[in-house]
């Protein structure tokens, strides 16, 4: 790299939180600003006060601070056509975007373009159909040649809520009307049903530049709010990388059958791609099977890629951008992290916001607090959305890494605080 570079992230949770400490990291950068941030953001660089989706403002904020780097750090702006418009605006498009156009974005933004992507290119997948509304009866006919669970996807974002998994046809026939009925909108007018798929999950992130890839570490998240893996599905209450069940024989198959088809599918279909593609797997009697794709990192689970990653991120992302991304050598770390995520009592239903919240100063060694929803009021910080932290721990085992994060949860007090205290105990077996 030649100069020192001028950073824009987009986002305002952990994720971005996790992504800026890395950046912050690196002798490359010369300035980070966060659109919009959050408190913990601020500790690294500097918030701005922009909407990621005004694409116009985002630009008057590039050209402004000669910024030669925008991380687009959720998937809303990149399926809204963020890089798009930066690439078709000459004042812009000498800014590295990592995150890809529209057309790469649909890999998350529709569940039937992935899917149809997927068979085309011959990446394991559950067997499906995509139906709507003129194609009711056909849909129930498709139901009737599966066996239960059903699973029902609203075909456009949802807000992390258009899968739904029924157990009776009754009830997948009742969801298929309200699908199709616009509960999600324009995003559920097509439903994608699929086959279930039976195993144990886990996601694989890999960064690509559209020619070459780097496979960062994977992680397990625990969706459930509830101890015992029980209740609502949240955004992720927890996440663990290492995976001890992701041998170097299952990661091989991974690979093999679903990173270098999807990178040579993009490719083959014309479809440029520079930056993160979150591959959510089911691991079927050690198989791997494409559960979905998401355009971005996930979170929580950056919050422990990223402190498994040695390399410098700037570096990787610079050279992603240039198409170099084969001169980069990942190097991870062989330790454990693990994330907690402290969220307000009540969520993902209805929950309280603005708490004061204290912090002990004794955070424990080789923790790291992530802020995802904390605001300031008079310079301190309260509580502003469901997930509000997520407490890293790193450690030579998934014990040592845990009792790390939980060491650090006990340094946070807010009204109606919870946690699961049961993350990644499952995997505690496999050593
Ligand atoms: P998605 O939004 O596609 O990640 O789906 C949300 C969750 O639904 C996944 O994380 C899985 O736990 C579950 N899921 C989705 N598709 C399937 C499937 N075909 N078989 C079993 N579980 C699934
Ligand atoms: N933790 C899941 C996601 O980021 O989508």
């Amino acid at each position: 790299m030649a100069n020192k570079l001028n950073v824009l992230l987009l986002g305002s949770g952990g994720r971005e939180h996790a992504l800026a400490w890395k950046i912050a990291q690196s002798p490359w950068l010369e300035k980070l600003y966060i659109a919009p941030g959050n408190p913990g953001t601020m500790q690294h660089g500097e918030n701005v006060n922009i909407n990621p989706l005004s694409f116009e403002a985002v630009k008057a904020f590039c050209i402004d601070k000669s910024i030669n780097l925008l991380v687009v750090g959720p998937e809303e702006p990149l399926v809204k056509g963020i890089h798009d418009s930066f690439a078709t605006d000459e004042r812009v498009n000498h800014i590295i975007v990592i995150g890809p156009q529209q057309q790469g974005a649909m890999l998350e933004g529709s569940k039937d373009f992935a899917k149809a992507f997927m068979a085309r290119h011959g990446i394991p997948t559950a067997h499906y159909q995509t139906f709507t509304n003129g194609t009711f009866e056909q849909a129930k006919q498709f139901l009737r040649t599966l066996k239960p669970p059903y699973v029902l996807k609203a075909d456009g974002l949802a807000a992390g809520k258009g899968v739904v998994i029924v157990n009776s046809y009754d009830e997948a026939s009742t969801t298929l009307a309200e699908f199709f009925g616009g509960k999600f909108g324009d995003a559920s007018r097509k439903v994608v049903i699929e086959e279930f798929l039976s195993g144990i999950e886990l996601s694989v992130f890999v960064l690509t530049d559209g020619n070459s890839y780097l496979i960062l570490p994977e992680a397990k998240d625990y969706k459930r709010v509830g101890i015992g893996d029980t209740g609502p599905n949240t955004g992720g209450m927890g996440t663990i990388s290492p995976v001890p069940f992701a041998t170097s024989n299952f990661l091989n198959k991974v690979e093999e059958q679903i990173v270098k088809p999807t990178i040579h599918g993009l490719k083959s279909d014309g479809i440029p791609y520079c930056g993160f593609i979150f591959i959510g797997l089911m691991n079927v009697n050690g198989n791997p099977y494409v559960i979905e794709y998401n355009v971005r990192m996930g979170d929580p689970e950056t919050e422990v890629v990223m402190p498994r990653i040695k390399t410098d991120l700037l570096e990787m992302l610079e050279a992603c951008g240039n198409g170099k991304l084969d001169k980069v050598k990942l190097e991870i770390s062989q330790q454990t992290a693990s994330t907690v995520v402290i969220v307000s009592g009540g969520y993902p239903g209805t929950y309280e916001k603005y708490k004061d919240i204290r912090i002990d100063t004794a955070v424990p060694q080789g923790a790291i607090l992530f802020h995802s929803g904390t605001a300031l009021r008079d310079g301190k910080p309260i509580t502003s959305g469901g997930r509000v932290f997520a407490c890293t721990g790193r450690g030579n085992s998934i014990n040592e890494a845990l009792n790390c994060s939980y060491s650090l949860v006990n340094c946070i007090y807010f009204d109606a605080m919870y946690y699961r205290n049961d993350i990644g105990k499952d995997l505690l077996n496999y050593f």
